[in-house]
């Protein structure tokens, strides 16, 4: 990514938050962002998806701009009327909060590294690749929920959301506290389903990853 478009994202990233949420502490979230981490040139993974500077960001759009289409075309083929009701209640506000902030706990974790692979000829060349340290080691989504609430008030469907954005690839074994609070998590709020499917659909059809 080049450095245009990793401004050119935090603008929009930034303009988004500023449209779509009307909360108490966004600006010091945003300013904590900014000053404080490396959310705006972070990776978005050390070796999988938009593993590149800015990826994190990039991603976070992504989720966004899924997870508003998600909601809306769910909402146009729901017939249930229980299910409508809960649907028509997320709020793009609720949408915003819960996606462009679902990954904030990978700020500040992956330091750039030199890695090592073979090149066509069988011979070990460096290359510039990225690793995990994480000084704040409090389980994924539970650390985004975590950094967000420093600042600004969560509602439960959007902490059932965030915490849960993983979905099944964050559950213990059957029957597990965790498994029972997952389906819970999705029975509150649909939210939680809508953003685990954009984060899926995001990071698995739309997010290269850049080979070494
Ligand atoms: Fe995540
Ligand atoms: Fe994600």
């Amino acid at each position: 990514m080049t450095p245009e478009q990793i401004n050119e994202n935090k603008q929009i990233y930034l303009d988004i938050c500023r449209k779509h949420i009307q909360r108490e502490g966004l600006e010091d979230l945003l300013n904590y962002l900014d000053k404080e981490t490396d959310f705006f040139t972070a990776p978005s993974s050390s070796k999988f998806h938009m593993n590149e500077v800015g990826g994190l960001c990039h991603h976070s759009l992504n989720v966004f701009n899924t997870a508003v289409r998600v909601h809306q075309q769910i909402l146009d083929i729901a017939t249930n009327s229980e299910f409508i009701e809960k649907l028509e209640k997320i709020s793009l506000e609720n949408i915003a909060v819960a996606t462009l902030f679902h990954d904030l706990c990978k700020t500040n974790i992956y330091k750039v590294t030199e890695k090592w692979k073979k090149d066509n000829d069988n011979r070990w060349v460096s290359y510039s690749g990225y690793e995990v340290k994480d000084d704040l080691p409090f389980g994924h989504g539970e650390k985004s929920c975590f950094i967000v609430h420093r600042f600004m008030k969560l509602y439960k469907d959007e902490l059932l959301a965030i915490r849960w954005h993983m979905g099944m690839f964050d559950l213990g074994e059957n029957a597990s506290p965790s498994r029972i609070a997952f389906y819970n998590a999705l029975d509150q709020s649909p939210l939680t389903a809508i953003v685990h499917a954009a984060d899926f659909l995001s990071t698995n059809c739309l997010e290269p990853t850049t080979k070494p």
